[in-house]
């Protein structure tokens, strides 16, 4: 463990003030190590403060630092920036971090979102993937896409009673305006998935509306800032149940029952193509049913749906 790790567990541990003093006897360090080291902290999103009797954790209910999450604190990684939590995450799964691992951040300066588009991640908003290694089919696997969108919406619906509804395939909308985007990257060995990793931005006390009109934040829909934490603590405790127990049916009839494209004249616009018609379904793998103007189904499996 790192001098950095080992003064924050005893602050932890504390829950008081404790004296640069006390730490460096602990440690047999300098106190000057001490301050370096907890300026490390403090550069890292940790709160402390620091007043002639010693130094003091405060928590902070929006904090995403790994720290507040208590027993969930060895699954979250948190950095104050990164290029993206996709990357992150990624090379976090080929190097072999156990299900569940959580990347966030609090902004991104390359914030991705689907067909290449960039995510607007400023500071405010709530950005993280989370690795998961799932046993079940890669033929399922795009319906952990929608697992996390259900979970998501239900997470929002719950804590902060908003009508949180599902756009196809996995964006949650509130007022007809854009709430959360969500991306999703695996790697799989033959049948075996290796992991999917999902990564999620929610609007939270951002201000998505500047880059892009028809997106709103839970700050704006409530008229106040909102912590974060307690989603990404809410949503994981429903994405992890879901997981251990993967019931697709559950989830097509979850995402069925919440959601705002069936029954709508859509156009899906894929990287090279556009297909318009009426979505009259989901099939068992999360493909939007679409009926064309001549009669036939047709089911498409990615792209951005646009209302007519
Ligand atoms: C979309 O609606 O196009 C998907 C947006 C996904 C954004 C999230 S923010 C956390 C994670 N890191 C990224 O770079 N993208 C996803």
């Amino acid at each position: 463990m790192s001098p950095k790790d080992k003064i924050l567990k005893r602050l932890i541990e504390a829950d008081n003030v404790l004296s640069g003093e006390v730490i460096s006897a602990q440690l047999g360090i300098s106190r000057v190590s001490v301050w370096k080291h907890i300026k490390g902290l403090i550069a890292s999103g940790v709160s402390i403060s620091s007043s002639p009797k010693g130094y003091r954790l405060i928590s902070d209910p929006d904090s995403l630092a790994a720290w507040e999450f208590g027993a969930r604190a060895g699954q979250i990684h948190y950095f104050s920036e990164v290029s993206s939590t996709m990357d992150t995450a990624r090379a976090m799964a080929r190097e072999g971090c156990p299900d569940h691992t959580v990347v966030v951040a609090q902004r991104q300066t390359h914030g991705r979102g689907r067909l290449k588009r960039t995510w607007s991640s400023a500071d405010g908003g709530l950005y993280f993937s989370v690795v998961a290694r799932p046993t079940i089919p890669v033929m399922v696997a795009s319906l952990v896409n929608l697992a996390a969108a259900v979970h998501m919406a239900d997470t929002i619906r719950s804590l902060h009673h908003i009508e949180a509804i599902l756009k196809w395939p996995n964006d949650i909308y509130a007022n007809q305006q854009k709430l959360c985007g969500i991306l999703s990257q695996m790697e799989a060995e033959g049948d075996q998935i290796a992991y999917i990793n999902i990564g999620i931005g929610l609007n939270v006390n951002n201000d998505p509306e500047t880059n892009e009109p028809r997106a709103i934040s839970l700050k704006s829909l409530l008229g106040r800032s909102v912590p974060r934490r307690e989603i990404l603590e809410a949503f994981l405790d429903r994405f992890e149940k879901q997981m251990a127990h993967f019931d697709p049916l559950a989830v097509i009839a979850r995402w069925r029952a919440n959601n705002m494209t069936i029954g709508r004249a859509v156009r899906i616009q894929t990287i090279n193509n556009a297909i318009e018609g009426t979505a009259v379904d989901i099939d068992a793998l999360g493909g939007l049913v679409l009926r064309l103007a001549d009669g036939r189904r047709q089911t498409v499996v990615h792209g951005d749906c646009f209302e007519q």
